[in-house]
């Protein structure tokens, strides 16, 4: 064989394996996925909250649960924002997020400041991965770095959010199905639920186990008793249920370990909460004792679970699109997706051709 067949063969093999990487990370997401194309987008997205906390000291909690519930739901490919059209039945409107979610006019706020920055290139999914990750961190809680690139869903699934969603009076085998089913584990679990250290509830979520706990005409006896007499003076028998109250009863607005003290305590708000520590020989307890007494840990395990969470069935590539309006699907707000040109497919069309 001549040494320029030899050479050709080596450097087809290079091309095959380059091929192979660059198809791989293709399909993943990255930390530098916006470096060129929208290099101030996590700046531009914290100035937009900075800007909506100071009139609303609850919209970092509330874009942390968007995100959450997102990505439960389909993967996390922006379907929560979508509004309801002719093709949609909302996710918003479904009933463990209807009257309950909130923060939207935020994230078009965001929408809107990236699409006068770099117009086409940041996905609502991103958007609402990075306004997570920066509301956490707004809050006193930890900062990382976020992976990104994916692409936002065309459709919404009204029932998956019904199935897929955990309810606040689940047990602690149903909550710990509801996570497996998205490949989060029991530590998952535990840490993911701290984001309970912030933000509000409704007393038609808790009220429940203040007067008459699974029909046994009395309340819930691992909910503290001072607390209860708190809980039964914001929310009274006969009230309307949209009371608001703190999900952490010490450090309202503040991301810290406290909400597993207050587990240790009995006063955790929900029944799902407080069953991480009061449910009989689980395996949470320990879990929560280690978070209570040490904030790095919990830090740490919560920053692994969110990007663990925020990899839930990703669209990437050329798969899905990047919406122009959060609420709205591409074909919808202008019945062609050729205007969108963003360098996003640009770099994907080059990789594609590049790997075969
Ligand atoms: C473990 C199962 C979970 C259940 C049953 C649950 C349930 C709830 C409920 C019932 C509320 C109050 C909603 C209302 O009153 O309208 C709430 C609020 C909240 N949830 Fe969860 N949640 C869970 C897990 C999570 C996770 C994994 C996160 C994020 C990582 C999260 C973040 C939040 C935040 C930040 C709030 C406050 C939102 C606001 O003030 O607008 N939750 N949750």
């Amino acid at each position: 064989m001549s040494s320029s067949h030899c050479n050709a063969i080596v450097l087809f093999f290079i091309a095959f394996l380059l091929g192979g990487i660059i198809s791989v990370s293709h399909a993943q997401l990255s930390s530098t996925f916006y470096d060129e194309t929208c290099p101030n987008v996590t700046s531009i997205i914290r100035g937009v909250i900075d800007n909506a906390l100071l009139s609303d000291s609850r919209i970092g909690a509330s874009l942390l649960r968007l995100h959450f519930h997102d990505c439960f739901v389909n993967g996390c490919d922006g379907s929560i924002l979508l509004n309801n059209s002719d093709t949609i039945d909302s996710e918003k409107e479904a009933a463990r997020n209807n009257n309950s979610v909130r923060g939207f006019g935020v994230v078009d706020d965001i929408k809107t400041a990236l699409e006068s920055a770099c117009p086409g290139i940041v996905s609502c999914a991103d958007i609402l991965t990075i306004a997570a990750e920066e509301s956490v961190s707004a809050a006193g809680g930890p900062s990382w770095t976020v992976l990104l690139g994916r692409r936002d869903g065309t459709t919404a699934n009204r029932t998956g959010a019904d199935i897929s969603l955990p309810s606040a009076i689940d047990t602690l085998d149903t909550l710990k199905s509801v996570f497996l089913a998205v490949g989060l584990n029991t530590t998952d679990l535990v840490s993911l639920s701290g984001a309970h250290t912030f933000g509000r509830a409704q007393c038609l979520t808790f009220s429940g186990r203040l007067y008459n706990f699974n029909n046994t005409g009395n309340p819930d006896d691992t909910l503290n008793t001072t607390y209860l007499e708190t809980l039964q003076g914001i929310c009274p028998q006969n009230g309307t249920g949209t009371d608001l109250t703190n999900l952490d009863l010490t450090t309202l607005d503040t991301f810290d370990n406290n909400y597993f003290s207050n587990l240790q305590l009995e006063n955790g708000l929900l029944q799902t909460d407080q069953e991480l520590f009061s449910t009989t020989g689980a395996d949470t307890i320990d879990i929560v004792n280690s978070f209570s007494s040490d904030q790095s840990a919990f830090f740490a395990s919560f920053v692994e679970s969110m990007l663990k969470m925020g990899n839930i069935s990703v669209l990437t590539g050329s798969e899905g699109e990047v919406r122009l309006n959060c609420g709205i699907v591409n074909t919808d707000s202008s019945g062609s997706e050729s205007y969108l040109h963003s360098s996003i497919e640009t770099r994907d069309d080059a990789e594609y051709k590049y790997a075969i």
